[in-house]
């Protein structure tokens, strides 16, 4: 089993759950409402936890309740959490509505989130240099995220960087990531355009700005994915009735990163990881969310 490393955030997710989307100014009542453990950083270390590595994850939690639920939570799964600093304050939290259809929209507050600094990450270079490989998001400082990549580039360790919620990205952080795995709409922050362009060449023009490759993910269609270690190939996701999206996104980089890290080719690691996000699509909640091995391994032989 390959050992991962996975840098970024914890939040304490407030889930509403609503027929259908508020349109601005307007209030609409809810049907359920539920307090679920999640964060970028920890639903994916938490899906590669199940999926069977070996994990640590580096991030901040407040002092309050949400911080040692969030600890206990990484723990319960086997994660190293010994990085995870508590900080005074409020630890992150993700306001999400939930619709019908199982679309979701999110605010995040940071909270504690915002105080993951250089000298964390510096504190656990040996680990990220050892590492399998190295997962990253931008829902932390990214100042924090370019010292990570520093490190990883240095080293030779792969980079996987989910570059949510969007925001451009600097040429040297481009430049270390082994694989940037943008979505649709963070595609098209990153490429500074208001339209999506067809997949093969929005890749194309992703891959320009110096990733060594990339998984664009083009949500129940499945992930297209170029670069120098794959010929540009559309890997289809299985159809599934989607009951809560939130965190598949976070799934696919947890599975895939898990199957590359184990040797497998990026198509096949690609099939696995589509096929472990539809399964976590099927589930409410972020973390609840993350299925095990052997879930994915018993629907795809079937
Ligand atoms: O990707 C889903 C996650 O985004 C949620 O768990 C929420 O905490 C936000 O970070």
């Amino acid at each position: 089993m390959g050992n991962l490393v996975v840098v970024g955030s914890l939040n304490m997710d407030m889930v509403s759950t609503v027929d259908r989307m508020p349109a601005p100014g307007e209030t609409v009542t809810g049907s359920g409402f539920s307090t679920v453990p999640g964060g970028k950083g920890a639903n994916q270390a938490v899906a590669a936890a199940r999926l069977g590595a070996s994990v640590s994850m580096l991030g901040c939690v407040g002092s309050d309740s949400f911080g040692a639920t969030l600890q206990q939570g990484l723990h319960a799964e086997g994660i190293d959490n010994s990085a995870v600093q508590e900080c005074p304050g409020s630890s992150g939290v993700a306001a999400i509505t939930v619709a019908a259809d199982g679309s979701n929209s999110i605010v995040v507050y940071p909270g504690a989130n915002a105080l993951l600094s250089n000298e964390i990450v510096e504190r656990a270079a040996s680990a990220i240099r050892s590492a399998a490989m190295v997962l990253v998001q931008l829902e932390t400082p990214i100042a924090t995220v370019e010292r990570l990549a520093e490190i990883c580039a240095d080293a030779g360790t792969p980079l996987m960087l989910d570059p949510a919620p969007a925001q451009t990205l600097s040429a040297g952080l481009l430049r270390s990531t082994t694989w940037l795995t943008p979505n649709e709409s963070e595609t098209r922050t990153l490429l500074g355009i208001a339209e999506d362009l067809p997949v093969d060449e929005a890749a194309q023009r992703l891959l320009a700005l110096g990733p060594w490759n990339v998984a664009l993910k083009v949500g129940a269609r499945g992930v297209y994915l170029a670069g120098a270690a794959v010929a540009g190939t559309l890997v289809s996701a299985p159809v599934v009735q989607a009951v809560d999206t939130t965190a598949a996104g976070d799934c696919f980089n947890a599975a895939f990163a898990v199957a590359l890290s184990e040797g497998k080719a990026p198509v096949e690691a690609a099939r696995f990881a589509c096929m472990a996000a539809s399964l976590s699509a099927t589930k409410a909640g972020a973390q609840p969310s993350m299925p095990l091995r052997e879930e994915v391994l018993r629907i795809m032989r079937a």
